[in-house]
């Protein structure tokens, strides 16, 4: 079946003592804690990458994130980190694509295509987000959205590859605001890409790949979108800067 992921997306916050500090309690809380079937992912920015590897103590079911990387192999990017750097420092999974990115740094589904290429090339496994504002939700197709950020970002890869690919669908009027999914809202979504990934791959490729909810998740409305059938895990943001809250949220996924 497919893997149950929670992956902790810190964002730009939390420096050297207080991250580290909540690296060494998540470690122990999720060790003591959380079904081994859980991988726990921990995305955190850049220098920590370094170190933090060796904080998880061969803990198979953590593993190490980064939330983004560069399209380009290597060169003269200064600045920037490759999928290959951050293979070098054991990182195991890359945001691709999140809405800040594509927001502020207005990367393209096109471009995303470019990074996921580099991460499973790399041997790393790519989350790549999706989601629609709040006109769209409003207003427009939002499905019909969301299954074209999957066509144009993802569906060029051949389906051996295709099912090393997580998808995080974060729907942007949900990060940040509190006002989370209803899991009627987020099943609907989840149940429709992974129609539209069964359409393009076929039944088996679709029922493998492992599609997270994002958005405003704690541990209080986590158990409820961890139990609808489409929903695979959870990409938090806010909540996984807390240890407390961020390991409850991985003990309500079923394993
Ligand atoms: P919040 O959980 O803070 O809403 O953020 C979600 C997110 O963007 C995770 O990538």
């Amino acid at each position: 079946m497919r893997k149950k992921i929670v992956a902790g997306n810190w964002k730009m916050n939390l420096t050297r003592e207080a991250g580290t500090m909540l690296i060494s309690e998540v470690v122990n809380m999720v060790r003591d804690e959380v079904n081994s079937q859980v991988q726990v992912v921990l995305c955190m920015p850049y220098p920590y990458l370094g170190f933090a590897k060796r904080m998880f103590r061969s803990q198979a079911n953590i593993a190490l994130g980064a939330q983004n990387c560069h399209e380009k192999p290597a060169g003269a990017y200064t600045g920037e980190v490759s999928a290959s750097i951050l293979r070098s420092f054991e990182v195991d999974y890359v945001i691709v694509g999140h809405s800040e990115r594509r927001e502020y740094f207005k990367e393209s589904d096109e471009l995303l295509a470019e990074k996921v290429r580099q991460v499973l090339a790399n041997q790393m496994t790519p989350i790549f987000c999706c989601g629609e504002s709040l006109a769209l939700r409003q207003n427009g197709d939002y499905v019909g959205f969301v299954k074209q950020q999957l066509t144009t970002g993802l569906f060029h890869l051949p389906a051996q590859d295709f099912i090393r690919v997580v998808i995080a669908y974060e729907p942007i009027w949900a990060i940040g605001t509190g006002l989370t999914a209803s899991p009627e809202q987020a099943q609907e979504m989840h149940a429709a890409l992974r129609q539209h990934i069964a359409n393009h791959y076929g039944e088996t490729v679709a029922a493998h790949t492992t599609l997270l909810y994002g958005g405003s998740c704690n541990a209080q409305n986590a158990p409820s979108l961890f139990a609808c059938p489409d929903v695979d895990g959870g990409l938090i943001g806010g909540a996984s800067l807390k240890s407390r809250e961020f390991v409850n949220i991985c003990k309500s996924l079923p394993a």
